[in-house]
């Protein structure tokens, strides 16, 4: 599909194989996470624009490749986004990052915004979404539009498992948002999980059930 980026590289299939087993632990589950999303951020910052700066190694000056434009902002949808943002942090250290509070209600399965803090010009700068799980899009597409609304016009979604219906959903919804995620699975359940997924993340991230 148009603007979906499988990450299908060995590592980061092999990792998430682990990630799924119910048996892994929690600790395990959160250092997966962590090392799977350096492996995504590679992906996704690919195309970065570079620009040359004159440096003098000890032997010679050169003009060498150097990001261009502004700091990113990495967005992380609370709380499981915050199991990829630590690692993506290490790659690129120098990134501004927004908060995005939201829980999805058990019911309706709508989203519930409850925080929201980012740079104020997040029109100047590429903005990266980032929630390990795409399933309804409900969070998803919310957290985009409330970026959006601040002023965010360039942005990327980056999760580690999609269903079929969130990618579609959330493509319809925000179409200019190209979407980066390790899998694309088979369904939703009737409640709203991805099937056959990995669960809930948040929940085994922090050992909170
Ligand atoms: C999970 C996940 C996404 C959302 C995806 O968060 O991290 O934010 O569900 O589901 P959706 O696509 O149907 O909206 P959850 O609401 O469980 O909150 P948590 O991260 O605090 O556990
Ligand atoms: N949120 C999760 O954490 N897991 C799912 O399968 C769906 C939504």
């Amino acid at each position: 599909m148009q603007g979906v980026n499988v990450v299908d590289h060995p590592l980061v299939q092999h990792k998430l194989t682990i990630m799924r087993d119910k048996e892994t632990s929690t600790g395990s589950f959160r250092r997966l996470l962590r090392e799977i999303s350096l492996l995504l951020c590679y992906e996704v910052t690919r195309d970065l624009e570079v620009t040359t700066r004159v440096i003098e190694t000890p032997v010679q000056e050169m003009k060498a490749p150097t990001l261009e434009g502004k700091k990113l902002v990495f967005a992380s949808v609370l709380r499981a986004g915050n199991g990829l943002l630590d690692g993506m942090l290490d790659l690129v250290p120098s990134a501004r990052v927004a908060h995005v509070g939201l829980y999805r209600d058990h019911e309706t399965l709508e989203a519930v915004e409850y925080f929201f803090k980012a740079p104020s010009d997040l029109e100047d700068r590429l903005v990266i979404v980032v929630d390990p799980m795409l399933a309804t899009a409900n969070s998803a597409v919310a957290a985009v539009q409330k970026l959006k609304d601040r002023g965010a016009t360039n942005l990327r979604f980056l999760c580690l498992l999609a269903a079929p219906e969130g990618v579609e959903r959330f493509r319809n919804a925000h179409p200019d948002v190209p979407v980066f995620t390790a899998s694309i699975d088979e369904k939703l359940n009737e409640k709203g999980y991805i099937v056959p997924g990995l669960g809930d993340a948040g929940d085994r991230l922090y050992g909170t059930k």
